[in-house]
């Protein structure tokens, strides 16, 4: 089974690359199940139910989110009705969502789970504990278990990584928006990898107006984070392939289509 993963989709340009490179991926690679982070699509901050939907009519299976889940005030009318959405499984007990959903893929349950880190990030409940738990549950019905860590810190995303190692088919990291090279196997058969990358403005700061963040780096005053509509755009993804038996991954790898990049000829 083939996981097509693509990375926080960020403002307009973010969903423009969603809408013009997802069917091309899904042509070019035949991806069985496509998850999409959606944590910053409506203008860097949140999602609308608007969005949402366009990201399943562009062929998405699944919307992942993360610290930013609550920032467009829509969330709360449509959260609980969306089947194919997961926040992080971290917030306290009540919180609105899900953290753990499961879809069926041609008579198979795969299992998506998100978690948000707690280095350098916004005080949550512990995401090893919570990550433990609900492995554990998924495992009584799937072995086909993604995990979508959105996390700052590369040492803590590693740490999870072993800490399921071997018990879900892949541990991807979400949130710092920029790819990371060390996607592997881990030895018990888990797909890892510290971040995934971000789709959206590519010629910013982590798909914000580098104008904007310079200025907050130089004045150290407060400055709002706008996300351009115009320019030059990133895609950012990953793609693992897993044994339907066994839930082990047998190989990942990363994707990205920006100009800078010689993957961008191939669509
Ligand atoms: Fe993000
Ligand atoms: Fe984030």
């Amino acid at each position: 089974m083939k996981i097509l993963f693509v990375g926080d989709v960020v403002g307009s340009m973010g969903r423009e690359m969603i809408t013009e490179y997802l069917p091309k991926l899904k042509k070019k690679h035949s991806p069985d199940f496509t998850i999409v982070n959606g944590e910053n699509a409506a203008s860097g901050r949140g999602i609308t139910e608007k969005i949402y939907k366009q990201f399943l009519q562009d062929g998405a299976n699944m919307v992942t989110l993360g610290n930013h889940t609550w920032d467009n005030r829509d969330i709360f009318n449509f959260i609980d009705s969306s089947k194919q959405m997961v926040r992080p499984a971290n917030f306290p007990e009540g919180t609105p969502g899900s953290g753990l959903v499961y879809a069926e893929v041609y008579g198979k349950e795969v299992a998506v789970i998100n978690a948000q880190g707690r280095t350098f990030m916004p005080p949550l409940d512990d995401p090893f504990k919570a990550l433990d738990e609900l492995v554990d549950e998924a495992k009584k019905r799937t072995s086909i278990i993604f995990v979508d860590f959105h996390a700052e810190a590369t040492s803590e995303k590693q740490a999870i990584g072993w800490l399921l190692d071997g018990r879900v088919s892949a541990v991807i990291g979400t949130h710092t928006h920029v790819q990371t090279a060390d996607n592997r196997i881990l030895p018990n058969g888990t797909a890892f990898m510290c971040d995934v990358g971000m789709t959206g403005p590519y010629d910013e700061v982590l798909g914000m107006s580098k104008e904007s963040v310079l200025k907050r780096f130089q004045t150290s005053l407060p400055v709002r984070f706008e996300v351009p509509k115009t320019g030059r755009k990133i895609l950012s993804a990953c793609l693992i392939d897993v044994d339907q038996k066994t839930g082990k991954a047998k190989k990942i790898d990363r994707i990205l289509i920006n100009e800078d990049h010689p993957f961008m000829a191939e669509y």
